[in-house]
């Protein structure tokens, strides 16, 4: 039985190595390729989609297995999601998914990488809306703890749900069901909010939805 904490430092272990061995001949690859572009083939089209599907995945990679920079300030977590939520309007429109924010009273700053945070408010309202390919709602509430030393953002959607057997497996490095997904959305969120000393909870119910909490400390 391995903790998810093992397996998390296994693949960044993982990750350091692979992505320098991939990242040079990636990019080499990729500046032959826009050489032979200048022929006009079409599949030189879609061997430079695939090469960049490739260097997202390195780069994911190389970000996580980076040593943690702590330049750590304090954030206001309601103003960082409304900006993810004005980030992912485009999507949302495009899967006719509404947003819905209701922040309770302020809430006390907590310590963090505001980009890193906002990384994982990403990763969690894109997997969201693609969970609700016919559009619907995703509910976003963000609230203080009742002994006021953390905040708790909750994010629901009305989505098809993990199901029981694939939960475990959530935040394995290429754990996908998604047919062009990474499978690394969520490993990184665990990472982070884990840097943070903060926690991840998944609850899903299967054709009900997933609620997923992250909890920083203040
Ligand atoms: N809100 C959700 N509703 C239903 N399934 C989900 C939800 N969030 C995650 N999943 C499941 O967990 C898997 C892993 O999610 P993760 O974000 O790590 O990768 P991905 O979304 O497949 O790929 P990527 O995020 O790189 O595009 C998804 O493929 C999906 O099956
Ligand atoms: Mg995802």
């Amino acid at each position: 039985m391995i903790r998810r904490s093992d397996k998390l430092s296994i693949a960044g272990e993982l990750a350091a190595g692979v992505a320098h061995e991939i990242r040079n001949p990636l990019t080499s690859l990729k500046g032959f390729m826009q050489l032979l572009k200048a022929k006009k083939t079409e599949y030189v089209d879609i061997m430079l989609v695939e090469i960049d599907r490739i260097s997202y995945i390195v780069n994911e990679f190389i970000g996580m297995a980076k040593p943690q920079a702590r330049n750590y300030v304090e954030c206001d977590v309601q103003s960082l999601m409304n900006e993810v939520i004005v980030f992912m309007h485009p999507q949302s429109l495009l899967y006719n998914a509404q947003i819905r924010l209701q922040a309770d009273p302020p809430c006390l700053p907590v310590r963090c990488e505001p980009n890193q945070i906002k990384q994982v408010f990403i990763n969690i309202l894109k997997n969201a809306i693609e969970s609700m390919p016919g559009g619907g709602t995703v509910e976003i509430g963000i609230q203080m703890l009742e002994d006021r030393r953390g905040v708790v953002t909750r994010i629901v959607d009305q989505g098809g749900g993990i199901p029981p057997d694939r939960l475990a497996k959530i935040g394995e490095p290429f754990f996908s069901l998604k047919e062009s997904g990474t499978g690394l959305g969520l490993m990184v969120c665990y990472r982070i909010i884990e840097a943070h000393k903060g926690r991840i909870d998944i609850r899903s119910v299967m054709n009900e939805g997933t609620t997923i909490e992250i909890e920083l400390p203040v």
